[in-house]
């Protein structure tokens, strides 16, 4: 049977759902109050649940379980809400899934201390999974977490530097967010009992979709619809940040144009006031139909990775969701 994007859609609704309702029995201590409603408030949110997804179709494409790979899943998505956490205190952001952030509704010290102790029922959870491959399993989230703090030490010391190329971006958001994603497969290809040759396949692929995320991620920062990625509209340009778009825009302007983009890099930011200026700029100069070519590119490429997976039906829902991926809007 073809694998349509409705079929697709549909498995994503039913495994979101099923990922929602595990995490949900999660945290469910009352006291210490500040330690444990934090990590209940960011799982409560509207989190697209990629991650998890795609753990459990990653095992199910090795001809694995999605039933043994639940645990490993959830493990994966409550690393990725730790690291949410305290992503916005290191961005300053007030605003995820259009609330307040969790330092903004408690207070910094609560907001490290819930994201320190996911991380621990993170691993938990992945040792509680129904495989004898533990070991690799914990290696797999322990190096998938230096990694991204590698990624958001780079993310912070770009803000500063004024000299930053496009490799250097790519560097770094290989790190602070290909990392976890190609963790994410690789671990339910884990779970799911992989060769290591169908975990390096699935690896090349979370590399792939793991840049074209992030670059999306960035152009939803600034261009997104009014309220739609819940996140304060154009937080990177207002805090400096060096995205693909600012990075590639500044090669492809001159003169007053320039010199207005090269003043974000300059001042390490710019006024919230002055966010729709530079979007106006971005959509003039061409840098958006670049982006666009980009994503589809990295996507086309993560599909052929996937060639040597043995199960059939399993390979054509990842190719399905990355296609997903590709035309997200939030
Ligand atoms: C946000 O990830 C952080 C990035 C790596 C860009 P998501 O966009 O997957 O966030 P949620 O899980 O849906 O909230
Ligand atoms: C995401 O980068 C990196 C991690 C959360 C590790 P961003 O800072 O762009 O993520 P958002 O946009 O705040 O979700
Ligand atoms: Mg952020
Ligand atoms: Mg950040
Ligand atoms: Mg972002």
């Amino acid at each position: 049977m073809p694998i349509t994007q409705e079929l697709v859609e549909k498995k994503y609704s039913f495994y979101h759902k099923k990922i929602n309702d595990a995490l949900d029995r999660c945290f469910d201590r009352e006291s210490p109050v500040t330690l444990y409603a934090p990590a209940r408030y960011i799982l409560e949110g509207k989190g697209k649940r990629i991650r998890p997804f795609l753990t459990l179709l990653a095992s199910e494409a090795v001809c694995g379980s999605s039933e043994e790979a639940l645990n490993v899943a959830l493990a994966v998505e409550i690393l990725h809400n730790f690291t949410l956490i305290h992503d916005d205190i290191m961005d300053q952001a007030e605003l995820r899934h259009g609330r307040l952030t969790v330092h903004r509704k408690w207070n910094i010290n609560a907001a490290i201390l819930a994201g320190d102790m996911m991380i621990a029922y993170a691993y938990d959870l992945a040792l509680q999974a129904k495989s004898n491959r533990h070991a690799e399993l914990v290696h797999i989230l322990n190096h998938a977490n230096i990694t991204i703090c590698e990624g958001q030490a780079l993310d912070m010391e770009l803000e500063e530097k004024q000299d930053v190329t496009i490799a250097d971006y790519l560097d770094m958001i290989a790190k602070k967010t290909g990392r976890l994603i190609s963790a994410a497969l690789e671990a339910g290809g884990v779970a799911g009992d992989a060769t290591k040759e169908q975990l390096q396949s699935l690896v090349l692929f979370g590399e792939k979709i793991g840049r074209a995320f992030q670059i999306q991620d960035d152009y939803l920062d600034i261009m997104a619809e009014d309220g739609k990625s819940g996140k304060m509209a154009g937080g990177d340009i207002i805090n400096g940040k060096k995205t693909w778009l600012l990075l590639r825009s500044l090669e492809l302007t001159a003169g007053a144009d320039h010199d207005l983009l090269r003043s974000i890099v300059i001042n390490k930011g710019i006024g919230a006031e002055r966010v729709p200026e530079v979007k106006d700029l971005f959509e003039k100069c061409g840098v958006l139909e670049e982006t666009a070519a980009l994503i589809n590119k990295n996507t086309e490429e993560a599909l052929f990775a996937l060639e040597s997976l043995p199960h059939a039906e399993g390979k054509e829902y990842l190719k399905g969701f990355a296609h997903i991926l590709m035309q997200r809007d939030f």
